[in-house]
């Protein structure tokens, strides 16, 4: 499954990199990128890739940003992100509410996110299109929260949209035909939703979910720099 037309929207012949490659949607993009011919090359990041990128460790972010020395990045995509592990589940009432779990959850959401704008990017283009995409959530929609619950989580993807919609403007100012936007993947088929995915939702599988995200990406202009849309390329309250 691809996703973009052609021809591309992008500059012919640059660089996708792809942050989180071994997560259910970050595997996706990295195989669907190497199918596109707008790209020359796809740099698949993560904790376990040569070189390894942890979000919780500066330097080794800095580090992978500067492995693409000489390469034109055209796209760059974080698929990182962080919901629930052995110890922690999203909290159901402020009574759960725990330091050590809102801690990870703003660690890798949004602080490690904020690091990947901050090393990756200077290194986009002064020219032609390029985007930096960060897979955040509709839960992160303080406007659409009508439900409650799930307090880290929602809270620090709405930080993350705030961090997007921040360097989106200084962005504007550096490099005019870029984008940095925020992606809400909708309900994918990944062990991030597994304990979720409950009969009714219509739960979409990774490779389906990044092909509708790269043609959200293709179609992008300078105009949408800052938004923050679905994988319809639907804008959605923040
Ligand atoms: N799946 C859904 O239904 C859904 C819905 C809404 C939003 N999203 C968002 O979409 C994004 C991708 O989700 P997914 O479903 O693909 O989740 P996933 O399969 O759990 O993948 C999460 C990714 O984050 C990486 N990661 C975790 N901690 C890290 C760290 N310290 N440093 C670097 N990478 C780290 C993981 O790497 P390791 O392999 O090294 O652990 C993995 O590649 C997330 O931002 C999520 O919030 C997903």
């Amino acid at each position: 499954m691809s996703g973009f037309p052609a021809p591309p929207s992008f500059p012919v012949g640059g660089t996708a990199v792809v942050i989180g490659a071994t997560g259910g949607i970050g595997a996706a993009f990295a195989s669907a990128l190497c199918r596109e011919p707008a790209f020359a090359r796809v740099v698949a990041l993560s904790r376990s890739s040569v070189p390894a990128l942890d979000l919780t460790d500066e330097a080794s972010v800095a580090a992978a940003a500067a492995s693409l020395d000489g390469a034109e990045v055209r796209l760059v995509i974080d698929a990182t992100g962080f919901l629930h592990d052995a110890e922690h589940m999203p909290e159901r009432s402020w009574r759960q509410l725990e330091a050590a779990h809102m801690a990870k959850a703003f660690a890798l959401n949004a602080i490690g996110p904020a690091l990947l704008m901050k090393h990756f990017l200077p290194r986009l283009p002064r020219s032609g299109k390029a985007v930096f995409a960060a897979l955040s959530a509709k839960v992160g929609s303080i406007g659409d929260n009508s439900m409650g619950g799930w307090y880290s989580y929602r809270a620090s993807k709405a930080a993350l949209n705030q961090l997007v919609r921040t360097a989106a403007i200084k962005l504007a100012r550096l490099r005019p035909d870029a984008v940095c936007v925020a992606l809400h993947p909708g309900t994918v088929d990944t062990p991030h939703s597994a304990p979720f995915a409950k009969a009714g939702l219509d739960v979409r599988g990774p490779a389906e979910a990044a092909a509708q995200m790269l043609a959200v990406i293709d179609a992008l202009t300078s105009a949408q720099n800052g938004a923050f849309l679905d994988y319809r390329g639907h804008s959605l309250p923040w």
